[in-house]
Formats: structure tokens, C-alpha cells, sequence
């Protein structure tokens, strides 16, 4: 059975990472949905939050597992015995960071395979980043996230904005 890890923020889901996850589900057996819980960056959405969205989303679908992991990203795909972590490739702008994680990774087990996917033509612009400004400052972010995560958010900022 060929499992492959999406490992990423999620912070949110958005329906670019959903037309990623739809197309890889199509070649792997089982595609596990990793929230890092590790990372650097601050989050808006806790680790449990960003797993419920996701869980959510993919509602119903076989094949798909929501997961969380800490530590290095190879170490989790071993445990969990994935050849495979998928990344999404927006534009030419993601390829340096995507390029620098991906040969890190290969350097520190070279057996776990990273695989890009080019992310749906109707998805380029769409980020965690830039849905989460959206609605922080007021606008609508529909049909660009799943409709939980889009009223997470606008309940997330309005809460903020209080
Ligand atoms: O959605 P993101 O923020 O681009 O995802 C980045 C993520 C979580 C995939 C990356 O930061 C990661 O793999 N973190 C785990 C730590 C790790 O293994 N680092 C070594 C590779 S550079």
C-alpha cells in the first residue's frame, strides 16, 4: 500500500490545498494530511482547530487520514511508513524554499521521495496568508476555502476586532 504524507500549516485549509490533496488521492493509496505543530510561524488556528477543518472538508472521502506531527518531517513519514511527501507548487516564487526543504529532506533520508504537484490554474493566488488578510480586513474569501474554514475565520477576526 503506497501512503504519501501532505505535510504543511494548514493554517488554514484552503481549496488550493484541497485540489492538491483531491489529485494526489488519485495515485496514492492513502494520503495523510499533516498539520506541523512545530513551526515557527505564529498561527492563527491551534493544531486541533487546523485538523477539524481539514477533517471536515474531506468528510466521507476514503483514503485520506488527518494527522499532526512535531519534528523533523522525514522522521514522521518513516513512522508512519510513507515513501512519498506531496508539495504543492504555486508559482516560480515557492520553487526556492520548496527546492532548499526538499533536498534538505532527501539529504537527511533518502529514501522518503518528495513529490510537486502544480496547484489547479484556479488557485495560484490563493494562500493561508493572503485569505487570512482578506477576511481580517473585511472581505470575503468564498469559493476560495471550504465554507467551515471560511466561517472560522470571519468568527476568528470578529472576535479580534472586538
Ligand atoms: O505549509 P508550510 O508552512 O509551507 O509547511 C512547511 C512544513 C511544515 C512542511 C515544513 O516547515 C516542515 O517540514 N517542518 C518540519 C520540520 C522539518 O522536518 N524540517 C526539515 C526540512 S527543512
Amino acid at each position: 500500500m503506497a501512503s504519501a504524507i501532505y505535510p504543511g500549516s494548514f493554517d488554514p485549509l484552503t481549496n488550493g490545498h484541497i485540489d492538491v490533496i483531491n489529485r494526489c488521492a488519485t495515485v496514492f493509496d492513502k494520503v495523510i494530511v499533516a498539520v506541523a505543530g512545530n513551526i515557527k510561524k505564529t498561527s492563527l488556528f491551534t493544531v486541533e482547530e487546523r485538523m477539524e477543518m481539514i477533517r471536515e472538508a474531506m468528510a466521507g472521502r476514503t483514503g485520506i487520514e488527518v494527522d499532526a506531527f512535531d519534528g523533523l518531517l522525514v522522521e514522521y513519514a518513516k513512522s508512519k511508513k510513507a515513501g512519498a511527501i506531496l508539495r504543492g507548487l504555486r508559482a516560480v516564487s515557492d520553487f526556492d524554499y520548496e527546492f532548499q526543504m526538499a533536498n534538505m529532506n532527501r539529504k537527511l533520508e533518502p529514501d522518503v521521495v518528495t513529490f510537486f504537484v502544480m496547484t489547479g490554474e484556479g488557485h495560484f493566488y490563493v494562500s493561508s496568508q493572503t485569505v487570512k488578510e482578506v477576511v481580517a480586513l473585511g472581505g470575503s474569501v468564498d469559493g476560495l476555502v471550504p465554507p467551515g474554514v471560511s466561517r472560522r475565520l470571519r468568527e476568528r477576526f470578529s472576535r479580534k476586532g472586538k
